[in-house]
């Protein structure tokens, strides 16, 4: 579904990828681990449009959308939920949720709007409960719940999502996680940052570490929980 060939990206003249390479199957959860700064969000806001290829092609469905801008990407199918959550903070829960399905305003998309945010007041009960509620004064873990639900009124076939469990308390982590997993569930492909290195091999197919902008390892979640190099630099595992 989605092919990161031979990617280079960065800031101005600091150059952050490499030459990534990363492939995402449809159905599939695929996790991007490494550690601080070492191009994961960059990877995301490449794919995602937000940030200009130097080289090398994104393909999603065989199409190449390297130089497509991100509102179209979003029409496309695909949407990225950015680190750090980004709800517009004196906006309601309901109007940062409409602004999610931004590129579909139009009168007869107006059926549509209310039914997909039923739909994310269904998966996102909390959210329904505090919709006339300004997003600032949501919980960190609301404030999570609503950026994924922005994310999905964009009905993506696929979701970018970069480090949803950050700051957040063990059991809202599991509540996101368990949201992710249904989201594959009903047929949404998912590529997933994420610090929590055992959380995100757990619920991952395949996995990617990335190091100074580049693939250093690569396969699927076990082999990577496995690795020696995984266990004692992002698990804290001491050599078996
Ligand atoms: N807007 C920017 N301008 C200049 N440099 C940037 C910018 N954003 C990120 N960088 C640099 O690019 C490198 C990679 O950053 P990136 O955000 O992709 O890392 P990351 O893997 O997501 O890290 P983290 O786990 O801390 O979120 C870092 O050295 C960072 O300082
Ligand atoms: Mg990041």
């Amino acid at each position: 579904m989605l092919k990161v060939e031979d990617l280079h990206a960065g800031y101005g003249n600091i150059q952050v990828l490499h030459g990534v390479t990363v492939q995402v199957d449809g159905g599939e959860i695929v996790s991007i681990l490494g550690a601080n700064g070492a191009g994961k969000s960059t990877l995301l806001k490449t794919v995602s449009g937000v940030l200009p290829a130097m080289r090398g092609r994104v393909l999603l469905d065989g199409q190449d959308i390297s130089s497509r801008p991100p509102n179209r990407i979003v029409r496309l199918g695909m949407c990225h939920v950015p680190e750090g959550k980004q709800v517009f903070q004196s906006l309601t829960v309901e109007e940062n949720l409409k602004l999610g399905a931004y590129c579909y305003h139009s009168a007869q998309d107006r059926k549509r709007i209310e039914e997909d945010l039923a739909k994310v007041f269904t998966l996102f009960p909390r959210l329904a409960e505090r919709k006339k509620q300004k997003a600032g004064t949501l919980s960190g873990g609301e404030q999570q719940m609503l950026a994924i639900g922005r994310g999905l009124m964009g009905r993506p076939r696929m979701l970018l999502l970069d480090e949803p469990s950050l700051g957040l308390a063990p059991i809202v982590i599991e509540a996101i996680f368990s949201t992710i997993r249904d989201l594959r569930q009903e047929g949404i492909t998912i590529l997933l940052v994420e610090q929590n290195v055992r959380v995100a091999l757990e619920i991952a197919d395949r996995g990617y570490v990335l190091q100074n902008g580049r693939v250093a390892l690569e396969g699927p979640s076990k082999a990577l929980m496995g690795d020696e190099m995984v266990r004692s630099a992002y698990l804290g595992l001491r050599k078996r």
